[in-house]
């Protein structure tokens, strides 16, 4: 069909839309006077471009023309229609602006609906909540406008082109226009209805767009005003605000003149205690009611204070994203993600890249969460554009006068909508789009239009040749995985005046993040350090089905087909596609604690606390359980109820039994349990743990006893031990035993081997390619040297050997002995030296191959969830016992998973293992190599044995899918290693 050309005009990105306004649902009689038209009996066609649609579509029999039922809102990708596609900075089309690609594919929507004879009297608007990218609309045939920006709203009024009784109305929704190069955003492609559409039903006179502030006096009173932005008619309005308990605070009437309520004593909103009162406008028969949480915001030195009080935003970047529906959500499934994200201590959200569903703010204010608010603009692609000189193309967009309205209509689509909305810490004007004088005014307005918030823009970080940015309007200063170092060197700078904010951080693709503590001890330290938002908060993923094993199949990027695309790139979350917690939100959680221990007297029986919260004093929010355990059992248990300190404040707490009871490996645990129900969370829930060794680290004496006479024997191969219990053969070129027969049963099912590599997690992906090179996956042992000797009750052999990589110089030269006794009991004592010329290894250590029916597992180390030397927040030292099976982390692009760090002791199935030094081990029915070579967890297949890795050391697992380089202290980089263990 012909369709007036709109989605190819920077000029014209709105036709018969009404005015923007803030976001409310009016009422009439006490309900909701808008009728949902969403639902599951839409008509539906899908055509490869405009052209193909029929004209008129919305006139055809709609059966014949091949129109299914289609539910709205939905993303038509996800119903199967049309390409599925993840792509990350690349622009799906090419760059051709204003223009889409001439094959444009298009849905084409047909619903009725009914007015009654009152409604038809009525004035009608429909109000879209988000249509990707861009559509048309007709009702009866009659043309009503055109609109774009996919996740704001936009609103058509119908009065006049209804009539009481069966109403058609006809959507042409088109995959791609204009408004596609600023919608880059880093996720699954999708397009259609997918959010609700509603038809607002109002009286002929009403308030259309108002603004409530909500001053704060220096003696602490308040007042809220409300200005009339635009009202339709000369209503009037009758305005009240009420307290929470539905207390009249004031009444006022106006003709559309700003009112102002005195609050005498507010109780003031915050995330923590999100006190809302309730202000209602009554204009005629209709009224609306908006929530109004009073606070103010600032900045002083440096630092961002919410009602004169310095918080910190301990975020998490969210998109929509379901595996099931794609970019169409649902209330419930929104309530679910902030249910989870309260749970787990998070207090802001920035909504990346675009702006969420209109209730979105209003359920944030209503929990308590801080929110950056993004406009929907992300024009990254620009950056891959195609150059022969290698310049910066990233200003294009953001300095190009054709595209300063488009830029502009999205902030105001965004502030204008939420701007009641007391969640809102923040407008961002945007992500990665570059910067230039369309941000710069864009920016200036939006300070303008609302001077109670703060702005914020982290692309306002590129500089473009040429071009001086001016960033005098932005609050605060916003950067995307600046490492510690530069977090620290920006805190330390006292020319640094703004507030600083990680808009992104703790990048939490796959097994990680492995940085959060080395970020939060800054964020405590520093003032100016004033938070940062994890990126991001889920994984993107669409559900396949179940495979033959019962797992679902989750397909990423380049699963559909598609080019380009940016493989598991959007698998970054710190929960799974379906919810599930991945380790990394533990992690998180319990490094957001609210309280932290923050010193110790062990003679006192004291442990000093600090309240980290910013507002709530411990006595209303948190209780201690505590326990003291020695190797896993249990010394001394508590519960402490009343603890009285306010928020940023230390207090000490008495332990009675501190003292008496410290020694040798014992802890002390303290559990951090919230006191009272809240919205979304309940009194008993775990808010996080501090544990705390009550001893000082010292290193084990290990030695076998002699248990009985052995007996020496060799071959050319081998040598080999006995005794009434056990026949040990040990590889002479092999460097390691290759059998271990006792009690008649083969311990082993393969030679045991030393290990360099890992299967790289996602945040390897860089380094992968340096450690293949080093040969870390390919360890050949080459050994120069292997003596034995038989002292009666002990076996000794000595080994001389080195690891090298085929065409590469040994990376690592040592000494073993290896002692047996008649009891089986092997100890290990090696000498290692690492030639410092290559990089740091992903583990080094020993694998055993056992019996696939050794699955039982004890440890004491760090769990119950896998840890790292960088990942261990979550994880408390204890005597842990658990399967095979469950020590797997089922990540969807198989990774390493599932060790477990700094462990006294492990035995799997009749084995055990002890280090002088704790050590790290896994256990899994997967090989290394299984996991490193297999895209999807499906996919997997079990090697028939339990790989048990013993480890010396493992390196930590950080943040550099996109965040820094692992840091120093976390590489397994030692010139010199020594290592003694017992095997037995
Ligand atoms: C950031 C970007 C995010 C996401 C992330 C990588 O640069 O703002 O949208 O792409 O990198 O996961
Ligand atoms: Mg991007």
């Amino acid at each position: 069909m012909k369709v007036q050309n709109f989605y190819e005009n920077l000029s014209t990105l709105h036709v018969g839309t009404m005015d923007n306004r803030c976001w409310y649902v009016p009422k009439q009689d006490g309900r909701e006077s808008q009728i949902l038209l969403s639902g599951d009996d839409w008509k539906f066609a899908w055509y490869p471009s405009v052209e193909e649609v029929p004209e008129h579509f919305w006139e055809k029999d709609l059966e014949k023309e091949g129109f299914i039922n289609m539910e709205v809102p939905s993303c038509w990708q996800m119903k199967g229609f049309g390409q599925k596609q993840y792509t990350n900075v690349r622009y799906p089309i090419p760059y051709d602006p204003p223009y889409a690609p001439g094959e444009n594919p298009s849905g084409a929507y047909v619903k009725d609906f009914t007015l009654t004879e009152k409604e038809a009297g009525e004035r009608q608007f429909l109000y879209f909540e988000g249509v990707d990218s861009c559509f048309y609309v007709w009702i009866n045939g009659e043309f009503v406008g055109y609109s774009q920006v996919s996740h704001s709203p936009s609103e058509f009024e119908i009065t006049g082109k209804t009539k009481a009784g069966s109403n058609r109305m006809a959507v042409l929704v088109l995959k791609w226009c204009d408004g596609t190069y600023l919608e880059d955003q880093d996720k699954l492609r999708f397009s259609g209805i997918f959010r609700d559409v509603e038809l607002v039903l109002r009286p002929q006179e009403f308030v259309h767009d108002f603004t409530v502030q909500t001053p704060v006096a220096e003696d602490g009173s308040a007042e809220v005003t409300v200005r009339f932005d635009r009202v339709e008619g000369t209503p009037e309005i009758n305005c009240t605000l009420t307290d929470a308990d539905g207390e009249e605070i004031g009444i006022a009437f106006t003709h559309g003149e700003t009112v102002a309520f005195p609050v005498a004593a507010p109780v003031l909103w915050n995330a923590e205690q999100p006190y809302l009162y309730t202000l209602t406008l009554q204009a005629g028969a209709e009224t609306i009611e908006q929530k109004v949480g009073i606070r103010t915001i600032s900045v002083e030195d440096g630092k961002i204070l919410i009602n004169g009080k310095q918080v910190k935003f301990r975020g998490v970047n969210r998109h929509d994203s379901n595996p099931y529906t794609g970019a169409a959500v649902t209330r419930e499934d929104v309530i679910r993600d902030l249910q989870l994200m309260k749970e787990s201590n998070v207090n802001a959200i920035r909504t990346s890249h675009y702006p969420n569903a209109p209730y979105f703010p209003a359920l944030c204010s209503e929990y308590g969460f801080y929110m950056i608010a993004e406009a929907d603009l992300e024009s990254h692609g620009v950056g891959t554009l195609y150059t022969n000189d290698g310049h910066d193309c990233m200003g294009y967009i953001a300095q190009d006068d054709a595209w300063a309205e488009s830029i502009l209509d999205r902030q105001k689509r965004n502030v204008i909508r939420d701007k009641n909305q007391s969640a809102v810490i923040f407008w961002s004007l945007g992500n990665e789009s570059g910067y230039g004088g369309n941000f710069e005014d864009a920016g200036r307005w939006v300070k303008a239009y609302d001077p109670t918030r703060l702005l914020h823009y982290e692309a306002s970080i590129y500089n473009s040749a040429g071009y001086h940015n001016d960033v005098s309007m932005l609050d605060v200063m916003s950067r995307m995985y600046a490492d510690t170092e530069w977090v620290k060197e920006y805190c330390e700078d006292r020319r640094m005046r703004k507030p600083f904010i990680q808009c992104e951080f703790i990048h939490a693709m796959g097994n990680g993040p492995g940085d959060i503590h080395d970020y939060m001890e800054l964020m405590y330290k520093y003032d100016k350090f004033c938070g940062g938002f994890v990126w991001e908060w889920c994984d993107h993923a669409t559900w396949e089905g179940k495979a033959a094993d019962g797992r679902d199949i989750f397909h990423y990027g380049g699963d559909a087909g598609e080019f380009p695309h940016d493989g598991n790139f959007c698998m970054d979350g710190l929960v799974y596609p379906d919810r599930r917690p991945h380790t990394g939100l533990l992690e998180w959680k319990n490094e957001i604690r609210p309280v932290h221990a923050a010193g110790k007297d062990l003679a006192a029986g004291t442990v000093e606390l600090w309240n980290v919260q910013d507002f709530a004093d411990l006595a209303d929010t948190v209780q201690i359980r505590y326990e003291i355990k020695k190797e896993g059992t249990l010394l001394a248990e508590g519960e402490i109820r009343e603890i009285t300190c306010p928020a940023h404040e230390k207090v000490c707490i008495t332990i009675p039994q501190l003292g008496e009871l410290s020694g040798d490996q014992t802890y002390l645990k303290l559990t951090y349990v919230q006191k009272a129900d809240q919205a979304l969370t309940r009194q008993g829930r775990v808010m996080g743990f501090d544990q705390i060794a009550l001893f000082e680290e010292r290193e084990k004496v290990l030695e076998i006893a002699e248990a009985g006479a052995v007996a020496l024997e060799e071959n050319d191969v081998s040598w080999i031990i006995t005794s009434d219990r056990i026949c040990y053969v040990f590889g002479k070129k092999k460097g390691a035993f290759t059998e271990l027969v006792r009690d008649g049963k083969a311990l082993i099912e393969a030679p045991m081997t030393f290990e360099t590599w890992r299967a790289p997690v996602d945040n390897d992906r860089n380094v992968r390619q340096v450690w293949e090179e080093a040969g870390y996956d390919r360890p050949w042992i080459r050994v120069y040297d292997c003596t034995a000797e038989n002292a009666g009750e002990k076996v000794r052999i000595h080994c001389d050997f080195s690891i090298a990589s085929v065409y590469r110089q040994p990376f690592l030269r040592a000494k073993a002995l290896w002692e047996v006794n008649a009891d089986g009991q092997i100890k290990l004592t090696l000498d290692a030296d690492k030639d410092m010329t290559f990089p740091y290894m992903p583990r080094f250590g020993l694998q055993l191959v056992l019996p696939e029916n050794q699955d039982q597992v004890e440890y004491i180390g760090y769990g119950p969830t896998e840890s790292y030397q960088d990942k261990h927040r979550a994880c408390w030292v204890d005597r842990f016992t658990t399967t095979v099976d469950e020590l797997l982390e089922d990540y969807v692009k198989p990774q390493e998973n599932g060790s477990h760090y700094h462990c006294a002791y492990v035995k799997v199935g009749e084995l055990k293992a002890e280090g002088k030094k704790p050590l790290s081990f896994n256990a899994s029915y997967y090989t290394a190599q299984e996991l490193t070579e297999k895209m999807h967890n499906y996919e997997l297949e079990k090697s028939g044995h339990v790989i048990w890795h013993l480890d010396y050391g493992m390196s930590g697992v950080g943040s550099n899918s996109c965040g820094p380089e692992l840091l120093k202290q976390y590489r397994l980089n030692e010139e010199k290693m020594h290592w003694e263990l017992v095997i037995g």
